[in-house]
């Protein structure tokens, strides 16, 4: 019966004129109806090694890697595709955990009252693909509103839309008056964003809507936020009963949960609670940096930002307020980013997109290595890292047999410069090449 199934599937695919009879040589043909493309690699990235290979081939049938080796060592098939990136170094695609592809950087604050759901979706399509193409094949989007995000990830997955790889929040979730409501009209409007929650069963309430509406992925507000008005980007907002709720049902529904903290008690808080991450962690203290390393838990931190914040914000729409929080917090998180990295938490690279123009998210890796990592270090949080916070390791992360075929390529040594990564001039997706290398 299944045999027949099979059949009638490569039929189907057109993939072979007439079947053979053993179920041995059937898997001989779907294998062989799959495209084999040959990438050879001047120097490919080693994430779990953590080192540089010379003159590699990867082999890749489909979607999926099913080989790596040294180039003297690895069989192409007879009439293999073969990509020549023998003058290049090859990495596996870089992943963003913390990214609103739905946001345009050029509104903020008022600006972005006139912004509908939808009209932010399609915003979101130009998005995906500039983080595509810059060399992000995966990204974790934490908060959208109208589920746009949502949408994004299923074009995209439908083959209608060119972008990465999408884990998807939906709504974030906060309390009223907080980082994740909008406070930006008076009482008179009753406007109220719809991932607000207050007390703790209205938050499972909230983790069970976005779990139904097609959310992988909960991100909740444990403090206040930079971009938020008349709030404080240090003061706590979820209370740890709340977190506790939301972190049980999230986990009970099989979703990773995400929490904005900025705010030394909001992080412990957080911690305790079980979020599988914590966002920004800007003013995280010695307990907070303690409770990660012990728990385990991922600090992923925008540390690029700021930057933008300050230079373009202003004319971008930022209010006052934001200008001056940020200068709060932009240097002190920079040099908590090292504190935390060298006292062995956990980290995956992350940059909060949308605040800052989509593309640019490589830039951050010249602030992760001049704050303590190594490049190889900071290329290990945005591949390996990311992927095992996202849920990923199975299928993303690394250059290795079985994982799909996400890779790009720079011209120059990003373990030398990690701005190389800025340049990306190779970009593969599972298996299809989106972004094609210059031409020699
Ligand atoms: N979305 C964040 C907030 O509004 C941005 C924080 C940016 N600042 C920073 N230094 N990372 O709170």
């Amino acid at each position: 019966m299944k045999v027949n199934i099979l059949a009638a599937m490569l039929a189907a695919l057109g993939a072979v004129a007439s079947m053979p009879a053993g179920a041995q040589s059937q898997a001989n043909a779907a294998a062989a109806a799959e495209h084999v493309v040959a990438v050879r690699a001047g120097k490919l990235v080693d994430v779990v090694a953590g080192k540089v290979l010379a003159d590699q081939v990867i082999l890749i049938s489909g979607q999926r890697i099913t080989a790596v080796g040294p180039a003297a060592n690895v069989l192409v098939p007879a009439g293999a595709e073969r990509i020549d990136l023998s003058h290049a170094t090859v990495l596996p695609g870089l992943i963003d955990a913390h990214v609103h592809l739905t946001g345009d950087p050029k509104l903020h604050g008022y600006q972005s009252l006139g912004v509908s759901d939808i009209r932010a979706a399609m915003y979101g399509v130009h998005a995906a693909k500039l983080t595509l193409d810059a060399g992000f094949t995966t990204v974790r989007n934490v908060g959208a509103g109208g589920f746009g995000d949502i949408a994004l990830r299923d074009a995209i997955n439908d083959g209608e839309i060119t972008g990465p790889r999408m884990r998807v929040a939906g709504y974030a979730i906060g309390i009223r008056g907080g980082h994740c409501d909008n406070n930006l009209l008076p009482a008179d409007y009753h406007y109220t964003e719809n991932g607000v929650a207050d007390g703790p069963w209205q938050a499972r309430a909230k983790v069970r809507e976005m779990a139904k509406y097609g959310a992988d992925t909960i991100k909740i507000c444990a403090s206040g936020g930079v971009l938020s008005k008349g709030d404080e980007a240090g003061a706590q907002q979820l209370t740890l009963e709340e977190m506790r709720a939301i972190v049980e049902e999230a986990h009970k529904l099989g979703r990773k949960v995400a929490a904005h903290a900025h705010g030394a008690s909001s992080i412990r808080d957080a911690i305790l609670a079980g979020v599988d991450s914590v966002e920004h962690g800007s003013l995280i203290d010695d307990e907070g940096i303690r409770l990660a390393r012990e728990k385990g838990t991922y600090v992923v931190m925008d540390i690029y930002n700021d930057d933008y914040i300050l230079q373009e914000g202003a004319k971008a729409g930022m209010l006052p307020e934001s200008l001056e929080k940020e200068k709060m917090v932009g240097r002190v998180q920079r040099e908590n980013f090292q504190k935390a990295f060298r006292a062995g938490v956990k980290m995956a690279f992350g940059t909060d997109a949308g605040v800052y123009p989509h593309g640019d998210n490589a830039r951050q890796f010249y602030y992760m290595v001049k704050y303590g990592m190594t490049p190889m270090q900071a290329i290990q949080a945005a591949t390996i890292n990311g992927a095992d916070l996202l849920g990923w390791k199975d299928r993303i992360g690394s250059v290795s047999p079985g994982k799909y075929a996400d890779l790009i390529a720079v011209g120059g040594d990003p373990l030398q410069d990690p701005a190389e990564l800025t340049r990306v001039t190779f970009v593969m997706k599972g298996g299809a090449v989106v972004k094609p290398a210059p031409q020699k």
